[in-house]
């Protein structure tokens, strides 16, 4: 089939409690590992692309990958989505350009600003022939997302009050609210975690309350969680046991993604895990084999553990393992 928009996806989603992954994309081992895992799973998936992504791979080079993949998973379905649309300008080359769903970023505006420009986007988007989806983003989450720095202390929930608001004048398909996540592999510092039984750091709760919050004004509409990533310890160990320096790499716990994804939250966003797991991989590679240097050599097993932490996550986090057909 060929690139669709989310809606079905989220439909689907909201209806029977589970949430789709969307995972960035930058280079061709990376399509491939996402896409090889969601084929074998029958999965739904979401390949997204930021700004930073396209300034280094190129918008071209970034969906004929894409389209490489669909042309190679016929059976699943697949859209390519703009992660953080930091303007009107770069959503619409998106659009123009063969993405099935954008993402417009006005989070660190006025509130009324944020609603004048995600409406431009949505009024572009939806009169696009096939309909282009869109998201918006109520809340500013703590992090890093291309030139945009949130100092941590400095985000901000979103207010359940704004979002019917939000969401009527806009009339985005789906909104990312801010409950806690944040960008990159250093989400909780030690201090702000506990440690269980086994001296392992637990982070605070995400703040499912405003989660319902939304969800009691919203109803079924689709929310999605940005900062998503929870930074498998295994991968942090391998980073620093392979002359990495990743002090106190903390992500958020995947039970309560897990348990986000059975309420409204119907798309669900990692990018860091998959650094993690082909940085990793490739510095274990090379301190092992120091006379190797072939890219291939490295980027297979990287390709690989891409491949399998994305199959853990549409299993025992998302849950959208098996979905592929009711989304189509
Ligand atoms: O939220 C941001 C994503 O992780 C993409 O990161 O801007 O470095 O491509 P990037
Ligand atoms: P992570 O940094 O937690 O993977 O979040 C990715 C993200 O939100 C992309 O938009
Ligand atoms: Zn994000």
């Amino acid at each position: 089939m060929a690139l669709v928009n989310t809606k079905k996806m989220f439909e689907q989603a909201a209806k029977n409690g589970y949430a789709i992954g969307a995972f960035n994309v930058n280079n061709m081992e990376i399509v491939q590992g996402i896409t090889e895992a969601c084929k074998e799973e029958n999965a739904p998936v979401i390949l997204q692309v930021s700004k930073g992504a396209r300034a280094y791979a190129n918008h071209t080079y970034l969906v004929k990958l894409v389209e490489a993949a669909v042309a190679e998973c016929p059976e699943i379905p697949i859209a390519l989505h703009l992660d953080h649309g930091p303007d009107f300008e770069t959503c619409k080359a998106c659009i123009d350009g063969g993405f099935t769903s954008v993402m417009i970023d006005g989070s660190h505006l006025s509130f009324e600003e944020n609603v004048a420009l995600t409406k431009k986007v949505v009024e572009y988007a939806h009169a696009h022939n096939p309909y282009v989806t869109v998201e918006g983003e109520l809340g500013t989450l703590a992090g890093i997302e291309d030139d945009v720095k949130v100092e941590s202390g400095h985000e901000s929930y979103t207010r359940p009050e704004e979002v019917i608001e939000f969401v009527e004048r806009t009339g985005v398909d789906s909104l990312a609210i801010a409950i806690g996540t944040s960008h990159g592999a250093y989400k909780f510092t030690p201090e702000q975690c506990t440690r269980n039984a086994d001296g392992v750091l637990v982070p605070p709760p995400l703040r499912f309350d405003i989660l319902k919050a939304v969800a009691e004004k919203l109803g079924d509409f689709p929310i999605v969680l940005h900062g998503s990533s929870s930074v498998p310890q295994e991968y942090v160990k391998m980073v620093n046991e392979f002359g990495g320096k990743m002090p106190n790499a903390i992500g958020v716990p995947e039970e309560q993604l897990r348990e986000a994804a059975k309420l409204s939250v119907c798309k669900i966003n990692i990018d860091s895990d998959l650094r993690l797991a082909m940085t990793g991989t490739i510095r274990k590679f090379y301190a092992e084999h120091p006379d190797k240097f072939d890219p291939r050599e490295y980027l297979k097993p990287a390709r690989a553990n891409i491949k399998e932490i994305v199959r853990h996550k549409l299993i025992n986090v998302l849950g959208c393992a098996g979905k592929a057909d009711e989304c189509k």
